[in-house]
């Protein structure tokens, strides 16, 4: 299993050229990829034409997804909302559907400890919703909070400090249209972009480019690590297909290292410095955490890399199989006693 989403994430994101020993799987993929365009084509027009309907909260809702499969900064971005929305009195809700047994839930959980922020957890977002909009009740300042008029978002904090819900932050919901929203916003990974431009599985869209039409703010993640042409080059790209939208970059900033044991027990950041560095990982853009480790002035940076919220098992073995090819295990070591 590993290994098959290591060869489709090769082809997905190897621009417009398969590696040539896959060829063989192009048709395969090709025609799943129609399959999949035709069921969203489906989809969206059921709910064009109001067989499906979606559900209006009583709350601002505000939406963010991704086009692309991992590593795009949504759930920092989720993070970053929230603070935001809880630091200015506003009570945020995030509705999240909880992949691969809720790592991500449980990490906005840690990192949200102590505020106002709400997290639900749910494949039925509407249903979630409505059982946390109950318990905890609502408050609507929805007029002024996406007035035309732009606040700063701080001049809330006075006069709407409630522990009632507030506002509802959606994550990865671009595709969930059963609860409308207010805002839709979208990331973006400018490291890999959209790959080769092809629907899943042949390539990494969920939906073609052109969904970018419903998007309100679309956020160029990583915008740190890639050059200063490639971010224009992308923002063209945007632009092409909806010249309204609102474009921000946003990057990660390291803060410290902590032991994976012991989350409370914090390192300096200088400990990577002129250290040989052996990055595992189980991200959606290991490339990105690799590239930020070197910036750190690492001497010699090594990858293992598993699939996006890979369950770590104790076995040793299979972690030196996914080792860089360039690198074997009697060469690793001999590096490092070296
Ligand atoms: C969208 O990105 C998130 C975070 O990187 C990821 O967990 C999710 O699986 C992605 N969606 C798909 C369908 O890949
Ligand atoms: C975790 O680390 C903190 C800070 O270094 C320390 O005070 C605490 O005792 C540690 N907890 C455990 C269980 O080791």
């Amino acid at each position: 299993m590993e290994k098959l989403k290591r060869v489709l994430t090769q082809i997905a994101y190897n621009n417009y050229s398969a590696p040539f020993h896959y060829t063989p799987l192009l048709p395969i993929l090709s025609f799943a990829s129609k399959l999949y365009g035709f069921a969203l084509f489906l989809r969206h027009h059921l709910y064009a034409f109001g067989l499906f309907k979606s559900k209006r909260l009583p709350v601002p809702v505000i939406s963010v997804g991704n086009l692309t499969w991992g590593g795009n900064g949504k759930t920092p971005m989720v993070e970053f909302l929230s603070l935001l929305f809880s630091r200015s009195g506003i009570c945020p809700l995030i509705l999240t559907r909880g992949y691969a047994g809720g790592d991500e839930a449980k990490m906005l959980k840690r990192h949200l400890a102590g505020t106002s922020a709400k997290i639900g957890i749910g494949a039925n977002r509407a249903a979630t919703a409505a059982c946390f909009l109950n318990k905890y009740g609502y408050t609507d300042h929805g007029g002024p909070l996406f007035s035309d008029k732009m606040y700063p978002i701080q001049e809330f904090g006075s006069c709407y400090n409630s522990l009632k819900i507030g506002v509802v932050i959606l994550d990865d919901a671009m595709q969930h249209w059963s609860l409308s929203r207010d805002v839709e916003i979208v990331m973006v990974n400018g490291i890999m972009l959209w790959g080769n431009c092809h629907l899943l599985p042949r390539g990494p869209l969920r939906e073609p480019v052109a969904a970018l039409e419903r998007a309100d703010i679309v956020v160029i993640h990583h915008a740190d690590l890639v050059s200063y042409a490639q971010l224009r080059s992308i923002k063209s790209r945007i632009i092409e297909v909806k010249d309204t939208i609102n474009i921000f970059f946003s990057r990660l900033v390291p803060c410290y290292f902590f032991e994976a044991k012991n989350h409370s027990s914090t390192l300096p950041l200088k400990l990577a410095a002129n250290t040989i560095v052996l990055c595992v990982s189980a991200i959606g853009c290991a490339e990105a955490f690799v590239r930020t480790i070197k910036k750190l002035g690492a001497l010699h940076v090594d990858i293992m890399d598993f699939s996006d919220h890979h369950i770590f098992k104790e076995k040793r073995e299979q972690y030196w199989e996914s080792l860089g090819s360039d690198i074997r295990r009697s060469d690793y070591l001999r590096y490092l006693l070296s």
